[in-house]
């Protein structure tokens, strides 16, 4: 009942009566005062006025309760937020093996304390700040697709931000969101597949959002920013993720009904790699070109000075200037 309170009071500027709550609802005054206590202690500010009734002065800046409602629908069906955990993809891998995990959950964390970048690096996540999330999906798509998930993840978390904070952030191939090469969020794409088939999918999202400059590691200091840093102002958690799981689903759609064609199109129109002298690590072997394109597979296309042309999946990239 809490997500319905929440719906009536979000869709009104001004007050709603408890009385109209009830009836819209069907259940007692006192029962909607209790449900309002509870979104209280949560951090939701409801204002109550004897004759008026009830006003939504302002939102927790992480809310499932504020999220759930406004993502639920054909894609997502769960989103649970967690105050602390070790890494969000962990947790919904070791769910998907104890218990099973519903395809279409959303697990956010506030914090975690094993964060995981790609290549077993570390991935920065302190609490109160910025979004930690995983996106787990049964998606009807054979192994070979996978990266077509992070090239995905990455469209729908460049425009979510381009949007909400108004800032041009990038792609830098293969799954960071970059800003003046600046890293601002990545992807961590984790499947369990059968050979023919991706059984479950957990594409793990980090931004840094409202991380100030002080916030940073020293180390990370001039390679890594905040959507906030950038905006010159604080954004809401809650706006981001819903913004995310908008677009996400818009582009699922998309790949499901029409193929890779339209998603690698609007990756290469975000892609701050293409068109720049590359040098790429892969393992202990390093490959230098000019990145051309990325093609059907997510693979990014180097063409090397000798004129031979190769298709990279994996790598660490940086621009040579
Ligand atoms: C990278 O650019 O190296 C990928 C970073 C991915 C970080 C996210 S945060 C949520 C999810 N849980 C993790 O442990 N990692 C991903």
């Amino acid at each position: 009942m809490p997500e319905s309170i929440l719906n009536l009071l979000k869709s009104s500027d001004s007050f709603v009566s408890g009385q109209d709550i009830s009836s819209i609802l069907g259940v007692t005054r006192a029962a909607v005062w209790k449900k309002i206590l509870g979104l209280r202690k949560k951090g939701f500010v409801i204002e109550a006025v004897p004759s008026k009734g009830y006003r939504l002065i302002s939102s927790p800046d992480l809310a499932a309760d504020y999220l759930l409602p406004l993502v639920k629908g054909a894609l997502w069906k769960e989103l649970i937020v967690h105050d602390s955990v070790e890494s969000t993809n962990d947790l919904a891998m070791s769910l998907a093996a104890k218990k099973g995990i519903t395809a279409g959950t959303v697990l956010v964390a506030d914090r975690q304390t094993r964060g995981k970048g790609r290549l077993g690096r570390r991935w920065e996540s302190p609490g109160g700040t910025n979004i930690y999330m995983s996106l787990v999906i049964r998606p009807e798509l054979a192994p070979r697709d996978v990266t077509m998930l992070t090239v995905l993840a990455a469209v729908a978390g460049a425009r979510t931000i381009q949007e909400t904070g108004n800032i041009p952030v990038t792609i830098k191939w293969p799954n960071d969101l970059v800003i003046s090469d600046k890293k601002l969020g990545g992807i961590l794409t984790e499947v369990r597949a059968d050979p023919d088939r991706i059984n479950l999918a957990v594409i793990g999202i980090g931004i840094n959002v409202n991380m100030l400059s002080a916030d940073f590691p020293e180390e990370l200091r001039g390679i890594a920013t905040s959507v906030r840093l950038e905006a010159g102002h604080a954004v809401s958690r809650n706006e981001i993720i819903l913004q995310l799981l908008k677009e996400f689903e818009h582009w699922y759609g998309i790949l499901i009904a029409k193929g890779r064609k339209p998603l690698l199109a609007a990756w290469r129109k975000d892609s701050s790699t293409l068109g720049k002298t590359v040098r790429i690590a892969i393992g202990d072997q390093t490959v230098s070109g000019v990145a051309e394109d990325i093609d059907e597979n997510g693979m990014l296309v180097i063409t090397m000075q000798t004129g031979e042309r190769r298709h990279i999946s994996a790598g660490d990239i940086t621009f040579v200037r």
